[in-house]
């Protein structure tokens, strides 16, 4: 056939109609490449030490610091919604240099995993973050060096006995979150010391110094000043993640995440071709907000945007997805 001018019989041209495959609900719903299921997404969730009352996150509109009591009923609707996994953050009351509250077995988020754990069983994949920037009074993610700069080997020390804390509470994976280099296998080798051979490590293998973990800085009652810069990756940089990749597998992560999500979805891509364990992605606070700033002021479709996003990122290669909106979405994929 020719596909220029005139002299076409009908039915001729053109031959190939991809409308075809897109007539119906029916027939998209079918031919669809990629699907969204709850049990792929993992809810991010904050606990306050000392709070009777949840606390709401400006920044993060339906999104709250919990309770512990609230924390609990939070897992549990996850756990009935059909979620995969909770990542846990812990807020406490005290903060100092060191972030001793985080290698506290009474520390928050110790008591939080003893709590969700009490609640869930294994029901839920139970998974916390495993960084100092919660705990600091410096907000920065590890302990510093007497010039103020982060110190790398010192703050590996604090992240072993982080680890082997949380572990001890019973959580299934700690999440390394903190971009010091040779985290990942100090911290194998403290689990596996301690006895807890079968905690799995989840690596934030490529987590981006971004501008959008702003809300989450309100979230967690962050003291940081400046930025983290000499840790976190350079926003340029696509090599520099998988050679993070490379080391995070040799020191022996069993999952990787990309972190945030949407404006990285080309490492999303490369890290999920060039890899055989699980890849996840955390669509993190400032994505959350975007998406709700905008349906508030109703320039879009908030649930369809939502959805689109989280396809999106499927799409590029996440086989799991951190989420604020895990629950919701677990709720409404189960209701289509
Ligand atoms: C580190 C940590 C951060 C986030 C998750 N873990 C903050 C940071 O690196 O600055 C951000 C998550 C989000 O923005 O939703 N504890």
């Amino acid at each position: 056939a020719s596909f220029e001018g005139g002299g076409r019989r009908a039915g001729e041209f053109p031959l190939v109609r991809p409308r075809r495959l897109r007539t119906t609900a029916a027939m998209r719903r079918m031919v669809a490449e990629t699907r969204l299921h709850p049990a792929d997404l993992i809810l991010p969730a904050f606990v306050r030490e000392g709070s009777s009352e949840p606390t709401p996150i400006n920044a993060m509109p339906g999104v709250v610091q919990h309770t512990r009591d609230t924390l609990r009923k939070a897992a549990a609707e996850a756990v009935a919604a059909g979620v995969g996994g909770i990542m846990l953050f812990g807020l406490p009351l005290v903060k100092d240099a060191v972030g001793s509250q985080g290698t506290d077995p009474e520390g928050i988020l110790q008591r939080a995993i003893r709590d969700v754990k009490a609640e869930v069983g294994d029901d839920l994949v139970v998974m916390s973050d495993l960084c100092l920037d919660e705990y600091t009074d410096h907000g920065h993610c590890g302990v510093l060096d007497a010039r103020g700069r982060v110190d790398n080997d010192a703050t590996l020390e604090r992240y072993a006995e982080m680890a082997r804390v949380q572990a001890d509470a019973g959580v299934d994976v700690v999440g390394a979150s903190g971009m010091m280099d040779g985290q990942v296998r100090v911290i194998r080798e403290a689990l596996d010391a301690a006895g807890h051979q079968e905690v799995s490590v989840l690596a934030y293998t490529a987590k981006y110094a971004s501008a959008f973990y702003g809300p989450f800085r309100e979230a967690v009652n962050s003291s940081l000043k400046g930025d983290r810069k000499t840790y976190q990756q350079d926003p340029a940089n696509a090599r520099e993640a998988m050679r993070e990749l490379a080391l995070d597998l040799a020191e022996g992560a069993d999952m990787v995440m990309v972190k945030p999500a949407l404006p990285y979805l080309d490492i999303l891509r490369q890290v999920a071709d060039a890899v055989d364990v699980p890849v996840a992605a955390y669509q993190i606070s400032g994505e959350y907000a975007m998406v709700e700033a905008a349906a508030a002021n109703g320039w879009i479709d908030r649930d369809a945007a939502i959805m689109e996003t989280l396809l999106g990122v499927r799409r590029a290669g996440a086989g799991m997805v951190l989420t604020y909106w895990a629950t919701e979405v677990a709720v409404r994929l189960r209701g289509a």
